[in-house]
């Protein structure tokens, strides 16, 4: 069986261990200086000793983004741009792919004022707004794509992916979860169409192979081309991409040649299922992101229903340890390619366990990593110093910074303590 520490092939790219940093917005924005602030994140992961760094969620198209710290690579120049943060990453062994997505629904140009007022297109929807959701997309305009859109879409993907490549990125990882457009499309509760990308879930997964094609046709058959698939569970009510559609999902990625799934579980909705924790009081009790909330959305109704679903969200998914295994492992017996975990892994043991056991090929950690840039020692070298346990604490203070354009970063005092507590006895 293998071991935490082995290498892993994944399309072109060589692994140098089976330890990920999963991608949670690092709110670089979309500046010149957004390259440098990846690399004060990346470097110091990769300096100690991670494997992999997957660069959270980056925008194809020029609107769409779901917060204004995400990062633009809707251009060749942009991509290329981050060229010296990939070389600075990969000369300190680790790997680093590229996420790559929409928000679709969830764009910022939906919620965010400053952004709503200045669209210059409707949002990009997979099919009419649900009726559960209407009220809360009053006033916005929604297009629905066209069978065309979606073609021209996935040969954007490709594009994407092949300035990813001359950047000198390993690979790409599509933003299909966390109800961001992919996700839309194979979500029933979303997608209600009657072309072919409508239906079953092969034809619902059917997005997923067009940008797969063209990923392969532009950035080459061998650059590891990666995808999250995600099942839904708890509300609203209506038809979820159940745990068998994902299996599913998973057996036909594997089919398009895909290199690489990972299986979560999340709510049709964007709300902090996808890190199950705590309530993100930050939202409320911070000011700095109190502020920024009120600017992003001064309408009254419409904050109350984000801070709403997000206090929601947060009450209806406490933490459970690795709370995706039920679903990873099943994925690991119906495919061959590498499967990623992610979800609430804190221990080397669990770490160790998972891969050492077979239920998947690499282990990732997300929020751990805003609170500890040298995370990945405790991991790979466990009985060398710092011992114990991680030092997040799965409050989610960290949630509204991301959707609000703050640095991605750990916004927990308790957890600033224990770092400097720490830092002081490795000082002594
Ligand atoms: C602040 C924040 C930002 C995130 N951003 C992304 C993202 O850009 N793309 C993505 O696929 N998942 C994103 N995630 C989900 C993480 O990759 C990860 O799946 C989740 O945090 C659970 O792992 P953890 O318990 O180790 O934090 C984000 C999570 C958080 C908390």
């Amino acid at each position: 069986m293998p071991a935490l520490g082995d290498p892993l092939r994944i399309g072109a790219a060589t692994i140098r261990n089976r330890l990920y940093r999963a991608p949670v917005l690092e709110g670089a924005g979309d500046g010149p200086d957004a390259p440098d602030a990846y690399a004060r994140q990346f470097v110091p992961n990769a300096r100690a000793g991670v494997g992999l760094i997957i660069q959270g969620s980056a925008c194809i198209y020029e609107e769409g983004r779901t917060s204004p710290g995400m990062t633009l690579v809707h251009t060749r120049e942009r991509v290329l741009a981050m060229a010296p943060m990939v070389q600075a990453v990969r000369a300190e062994g680790a790997a680093i792919f590229l996420q790559i997505g929409h928000g679709g629904l969830y764009a910022m140009e939906a919620w965010h004022e400053p952004y709503a007022s200045r669209r210059k297109g409707p949002l990009l929807a997979v099919s009419t707004v649900p009726l559960a959701l209407r009220p809360a997309f009053r006033g916005v305009p929604v297009h629905v794509m066209t069978t065309a859109e979606v073609r021209a879409m996935a040969e954007r993907f490709g594009d994407v992916a092949a300035w990813a490549r001359e950047a000198g990125y390993d690979g790409i990882q599509l933003g299909s979860a966390n109800a961001k457009l992919l996700d839309q499309f194979l979500s029933p509760f979303y997608n209600r169409r009657d072309d072919e990308l409508g239906g079953s879930v092969e034809a619902r997964a059917l997005v997923l192979r067009w940008i797969r094609d063209e990923v392969a046709r532009r950035a080459g058959e061998d650059f590891a081309c990666t995808v999250k698939v995600p099942a839904e569970r708890g509300l609203p009510a209506g038809r979820h991409i159940t745990v068998e559609d994902a299996l599913r999902t998973c057996e036909l990625v594997e089919e398009w040649g895909f290199h690489a799934v990972t299986p979560v579980e999340v709510s049709p909705l964007p709300d902090t299922t996808l890190s199950r924790g705590g309530v993100p009081r930050s939202l409320w009790r911070n000011e700095a992101m109190r502020r920024r909330l009120r600017s992003a959305s001064p309408r009254r109704v419409r904050r109350w229903t984000l801070l709403a679903g997000y206090t929601l969200g947060g009450w209806r998914s406490p933490f459970r340890p690795v709370w995706n295994r039920e679903l990873f492992r099943a994925a690991k017996q119906r495919v061959a390619i590498p499967v990623f975990a992610v979800g609430g892994i804190r221990t080397p043991d669990e770490a160790r366990a998972i891969v050492e056991g077979g239920e998947a090929d690499m282990v990732g950690l997300g929020r751990p990593f805003y609170a500890e840039d040298d995370l990945a020692r405790r991991f790979l070298e466990p009985d060398a110093p710092p011992v114990g346990p991680v030092l997040c604490e799965n409050s989610n203070l960290c949630v509204p910074a991301q959707m609000l354009g703050m640095k991605g970063a750990c916004y927990n005092p308790a957890v600033a303590r224990k770092r400097a507590e720490l830092r002081r006895r490795e000082a002594g």
